[in-house]
């Protein structure tokens, strides 16, 4: 029998997991404080770009097990389980800001009319789950409801592929009680064998913040490595390639490219530093990784300017603007960095993205030029810059770009084209870590 589940939060990480999880037969609501956002998803639209989420969605409505609402306290009343699923970006300081989490508490405390289950989605600091639970029994003065940390690890474009199949469920726990029905919530996964890791609540939230910390450095380390490979003219797809055969090693997330963006990695590994702080414990080796993905972003930029001479007056066609491929989301994409840094040297900028035009609009207005085609924003461009790894650009018929292109270079900070087969066409072409 599915439990009966609430979902605080509509955001990629509350949508996909209420989704997910009426698709494992339970019953789900999911709610929002935003109107518009319950009103676009009762009526079958979903507020953001994520593959194959609308057709399970679509199914799940349809088969009476998921529904939208903004009615927060019926929503609480009427589940066991309570997921909170709602953003925690970063506030000035890097710290992560938790007053939705905060809201999302109170509207629990209000209404607790029988056990719950409090479950944490949402990427908070450690101690923040033990915090939720003082908070509520200060507020409803009950004690009758458990918390649990259940950190996502989505990524994003993919993320209802590692709903379905995650590489393991993390689940901080202190009663057995909790532990058992989160087992049945999750009971589809349990039945296929997906590794659980059970453990207290610190741990399960420290998880989360090594995991990307970690993944960060990972991606960080192999820049640095390209950068260096550009300097002695070695090749760094061979180097991850043999560094990646080392099992210890693993190949994943040896891509250099014009650094990590997103809502996680920025996010996490400075709250990271800030809880460190918090607690004394210097983490240096992240502080670094920030550090040096700041760099190589506008190393990008530097790039550019030696390969045009100067920016100045120059146009400059941009190809992606997301964060990475598959998503509309430009939350912290290098590409914000990047754009930012030519205007400010004096470049005109034309731009297409197939997903991520109305979020750029949102930024940069019309201090760029949007096109809803590759081509056009590469027409009479001095140089031609891949700022985001989009499957349309690989095939992108490079004839057609050099006789639309006023210029012949290209700056293609994901490597997507082949560099010899790209100069034979008359570029002067330059990626990142190979000749
Ligand atoms: C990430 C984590 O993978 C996920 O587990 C977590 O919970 C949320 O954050 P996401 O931000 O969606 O997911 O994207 P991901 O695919 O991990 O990429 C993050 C950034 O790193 C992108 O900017 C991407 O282009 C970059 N990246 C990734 C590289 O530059 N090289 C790589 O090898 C991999």
């Amino acid at each position: 029998m599915g439990k009966k589940i609430a979902v605080i939060g509509t955001g990629y990480v509350g949508l996909v997991t209420g989704v997910g999880l009426a698709d494992f037969g339970n019953k789900v609501i999911c709610v929002d404080i935003d109107r518009a956002k319950i009103n676009m998803l009762n009526h079958g639209q979903i507020p953001i770009y994520e593959p194959g989420l609308k057709e399970i969605m679509d199914k799940n409505v349809r088969e009476g097990r998921l529904s939208f609402s903004t009615d927060i306290a019926n929503a609480i009343q009427r589940s066991e389980v309570i997921f909170i699923g709602v953003g925690t970006p970063p506030k000035e300081n890097g710290e992560a800001d938790l007053s939705y989490v905060e809201s999302a508490v109170e509207s629990i405390a209000e209404n607790l009319n029988d056990y719950k289950v409090i479950v944490t989605k949402s990427t908070v600091p450690i101690g923040t789950n033990r915090w939720i639970k003082e908070k509520i029994i200060e507020k409803s003065g009950k004690t009758n409801f458990n918390v649990i940390s259940n950190p996502e690890f989505l990524r994003e474009g993919k993320a209802v592929h590692d709903f379905f199949h995650p590489d393991r469920v993390v689940i901080g726990y202190e009663s057995e009680k909790a532990k058992e029905i989160m087992k049945d919530v999750y009971r589809s996964l349990y039945l296929i064998e997906t590794p659980f890791v059970f453990c207290n609540l610190e741990t399960a939230e420290l998880i989360k913040y090594a995991s990307n910390a970690f993944l960060a450095t990972k991606i960080t380390f192999i820049n640095q490595i390209a950068n260096l490979c550009e300097a002695v003219g070695a090749d760094v797809h061979v180097v991850a390639k043999a560094m990646g055969m080392d099992g210890r090693i693993s190949p994943k997330f040896l891509h250099p490219g014009p650094g990590y963006g997103g809502s996680c990695f920025p996010k996490d590994t400075k709250a990271l530093v800030q809880i460190g702080k918090r607690y004394g414990v210097e983490m240096s080796l992240v502080n670094e990784v920030i550090r040096a993905n700041e760099e190589q972003k506008k190393r990008m930029v530097i790039k550019l300017e030696r390969m045009l001479g100067n920016l100045k007056g120059k146009t400059i066609g941009i190809l992606g603007l997301a964060f990475k491929a598959g998503t509309d989301d430009m939350r912290e994409s290098p590409a914000i960095v990047i754009i930012n840094e030519l205007l400010k040297k004096g470049a005109k900028i034309k731009v297409h993205d197939p997903q991520a035009e109305e979020n750029a609009r949102k930024i940069f207005g019309d201090l760029i030029e949007h096109h809803d085609n590759e081509y056009k924003a590469m027409k009479d461009a001095d140089a031609l810059v891949i700022l985001t790894e989009w499957n349309q650009y690989r095939s992108l018929d490079l004839e057609i770009a050099s006789k639309l292109m006023k210029g012949n270079i290209i700056l293609d900070t994901r490597n997507i084209f082949d560099p010899l087969k790209t100069r034979e066409l008359g570029f002067v072409y330059e990626g990142v870590g190979r000749k």
